[in-house]
């Protein structure tokens, strides 16, 4: 396999230790500070050439939802959730815990597992939403088309609604916080202190929307929890539309680039790719439940249903550096990596430029009504 380590910072890409390594070394951290240098544009030119976005905009001006309509009143009992979960996804049940950090657990560990599970997935989720709202404001900034600076600004309030309910689903419905993930907070350090506007939308719409749809995705179709599956479902139609966003813009903009310009965007797509990947090892969740982390992260690998979770992420992401032209460029550089991370198989899947419109479940409800 190649030496990635001037991407990536380690030789190689399953470096358990390199990867436990990065841990977030100042979780009491109340504001965190990062610098960037992107030139503000204004642009004097206000025609409107760019008929895909202009659609994608009055899409979002019609699809706005208020967090307030959402089921509060639904009471949510975890350990019912995470048992559920469980007899769902199977965590643990076919594991060979012979040797593990899981030796001895019984019911009550797996519960208490699943349920500071939920506290930690739904953690990261609402930082990775802040991470959005603060790249969206950027390429409001940034981007030099007014048809998407409009519809960067309908991102925007779309982002605050996200942070905005699961911030309070945490608040509300679960028992307890947790830190930015390490692996997640270098990767939206490394997208937000980029000055390319097109880095922002890369980073952001392409790889970590990208991800956080099918992760939403998954747990949207898991979750028994009435509360949690329609504001996923709702958070997600939103989604589905950055993304498109990412993908409409990006393909455009490629055109003009240079075969070395590209190679750096596709070397950016593969570290953020192992970045999320990493972050989905969820150290800190067993770090809180007191046991060995290099131990229980290794075990949970083995794990029979570990690779079609961790492939799963990756099913929008793939066809849509596809459809940019990123898979293949250069000799196809992209596609050797996502070979190497098992996740080349979603290359023909439908790219999300496509399928947004299919994804809008507040429209959907909305005619329902009418
Ligand atoms: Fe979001
Ligand atoms: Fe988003």
């Amino acid at each position: 396999m190649a030496d990635h380590t001037h991407i990536i910072g380690r030789a190689d890409v399953d470096d358990y230790d390199a990867i436990l390594a990065i841990t977030n070394s100042d979780v009491d951290e109340v504001l965190h500070t990062v610098g960037n240098s992107a030139d503000a544009i204004f642009t004097w030119d206000y025609e409107r050439t760019r008929p895909a976005l202009a659609k994608l905009y009055e899409k979002a001006k019609t699809s706005m939802w208020n967090a307030n309509d959402l089921p509060w009143h639904i009471e949510v009992d975890q350990e019912e959730v995470a048992r559920n979960n469980q007899n769902q996804n199977g965590v643990g049940q076919h594991l060979d815990t012979k040797g593990t950090p899981f030796e001895n657990w019984g019911e009550k560990e797996w519960i208490r597992f699943g349920v500071e599970s939920q506290n930690w997935t739904l953690s990261q989720f609402m930082h990775g939403e802040q991470g959005a709202l603060i790249c969206t404001a950027q390429i409001v900034e940034t981007v030099p088309w007014i048809d998407a600076k409009y519809y960067a600004a309908t991102q925007v309030m779309d982002e605050a609604r996200h942070v905005e309910v699961f911030s309070r689903y945490l608040d509300t419905k679960l028992s307890g916080h947790y830190p930015i993930n390490a692996h997640l907070e270098l990767l939206l350090d490394d997208i937000i202190g980029d000055s390319r506007w097109d880095m922002t939308y890369l980073g952001m719409q392409i790889m970590v929307e990208g991800l956080a749809l099918a992760a939403f995705g998954f747990l949207h179709q898991m979750t028994t929890e009435p509360l949690l599956k329609q504001l996923l479902r709702y958070v997600m139609s939103d989604e589905a539309r950055h993304v498109a966003f990412g993908v409409l813009s990006l393909q455009e903009f490629y055109q003009q680039l240079s075969g070395s310009e590209i190679r750096e965007r596709q070397e950016f797509a593969f570290e953020a790719a192992v970045r999320m990947r990493d972050r989905f090892m969820q150290q800190e969740t067993w770090e809180r439940l007191g046991v060995d982390v290099k131990e229980a992260v290794k075990a949970m690998q083995q794990s029979p249903e570990r690779p079609i979770f961790q492939s799963m992420l990756f099913s929008k992401i793939v066809p849509n550096c596809k459809k940019l032209g990123l898979l293949d460029a250069g000799d196809g550089w992209l596609r050797d990596r996502f070979t190497e991370l098992g996740v080349i198989q979603f290359e023909d899947w439908a790219d999300t430029a496509e399928e947004y419109g299919a994804l809008d479940e507040v429209a959907k409800d909305r005619a329902q009504v009418q």
